[in-house]
């Protein structure tokens, strides 16, 4: 992980304090511009020629307008069609970063590790005293980080608690009246905003470009929907087609359904979920530390990755180890079923050791098993992230 930030406990303090409650302001906090440039969006438009209108959109004067996907076929492209519009005055929004860009996919799997959930990344280019994208709320936490450039921003008071996507509409300067505040974005600065307020803002440089992180957690509800799908594999009345509810009252409908939900199963996955959720975070990843195993098991020293400590539950025959929360990577979030290490009760014991948090060698352990068994569960614990070579 690239140090992107000035002071990791300074922001890291702050975060956790005002997420999801008050936006803040920290300035000459990130360094990231010295890992992501103006050089570098403008080869992501040259890269994506014939790409563009999947991953980029133009804004100005409060319109948003997509670009052509036909222009590779004459002789101007896409690209001198973004840069003249860009000159006119048009702020580039470029889309998909963290799939695209290495440093920011790293910044987006930190805000993961730290909140669960997605975060995903978007660039936006502003010319000179140009607004780009009108004022809006976002319904994900957004962290803004100025690259180039600079850029005052307008701040509202929040409309909505926690929004989400379906609570989303647009707004226009009229009806929020004047700002909260107001506060200068130039290169190195965080700006904080929780989801629901309101923001505009507008370059006063010669060009102003700034990235803008969303992070969105998974929240109760959407834990709540994939337990009520697990309710419905049990329940085959919740998979029937709607289609003859003509005749029945909505009344009878529901209350006939919530007779049906077995709350025992939606009690399990509450608990399984929050087990799972404070388990071990992975900063690692899977591949990087298979690699690693290759290169150094058999002479390697070996401890307990540091993130967060595995939870480990014992049961009759087995043990069960918390591994990440498994989240599929598109969007919408989908919440998936939560993840577990499953090994024989008789390997505890080693697991404790292995986990107790001092280094250790795989050869040099003391159990009732052998050394290539100790190897062997070295290697399973490697894949699943719960530890780390020293
Ligand atoms: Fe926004």
């Amino acid at each position: 992980m690239k140090d992107w930030l000035v002071s990791k406990e300074d922001f890291e303090s702050e975060l956790s304090k005002k997420f999801e409650k008050a936006y803040f302001l920290k300035k000459n906090a990130s360094k990231l511009h010295d890992y992501f440039s103006c050089d570098d969006a403008e080869a992501y438009l040259k890269n994506n020629e014939g790409w563009l209108q999947n991953i980029l959109m133009l804004y100005q004067n409060g319109q948003d307008f997509p670009i052509p996907a036909n222009l590779k076929l004459n002789a101007k492209g896409q690209f001198n069609y973004v840069l003249d519009a860009f000159k006119s005055g048009a702020t580039l929004k470029l889309e998909e970063l963290e799939k695209r860009n290495f440093t920011i996919s790293e910044v987006c799997r930190y805000f993961e590790n730290i909140f669960g959930g997605k975060s995903w990344c978007k660039a936006f280019w502003t010319s000179f005293d140009e607004e780009g994208v009108p004022a809006h709320f976002d319904t994900t936490s957004i962290v803004v980080v100025q690259i180039d450039g600079a850029k005052v921003w307008q701040l509202w008071d929040g409309l909505l608690e926690m929004p989400n996507s379906s609570m989303a509409y647009s707004l226009n300067h009229s009806q929020l009246g004047k700002p909260k505040t107001e506060v200068t974005l130039e290169a190195g600065d965080i700006l904080y905003l929780p989801a629901g307020v309101p923001h505009a803002a507008k370059s006063v440089d010669n060009h102003s470009l700034h990235l803008g992180f969303a992070i969105e957690p998974i929240s109760y509800l959407d834990v709540l929907v994939h337990g009520l799908k697990l309710v419905a594999q049990e329940t085959p009345e919740l998979r029937k087609s709607i289609i003859d509810c003509a005749a029945q009252n909505e009344s009878e409908i529901i209350s006939n359904f919530l007779s049906k939900i077995d709350q025992g199963v939606l009690n399990n996955f509450f608990r399984e979920y929050k087990f799972s959720l404070f388990a071990n975070y992975i900063s690692t990843t899977k591949s990087q530390l298979r690699t690693l195993s290759q290169a150094k098991l058999g002479k390697g020293m070996f401890r307990r990755t540091n993130e967060r400590c595995p939870e480990i539950k014992k049961y009759d025959d087995e043990i069960k180890i918390a591994i990440p929360s498994q989240i599929i990577s598109e969007k919408p979030v989908v919440v998936g079923d939560p993840d577990y290490l499953s090994l024989p009760l008789e390997c505890a014991a080693l697991v404790d050791t292995m986990l107790n948090g001092d280094a250790f060698v795989p050869e040099l352990l003391e159990s009732e098993f052998d050394e290539s068994a100790h190897k062997g569960l070295v290697n399973i614990m490697l894949d699943a992230g719960l530890i780390t070579v020293v």
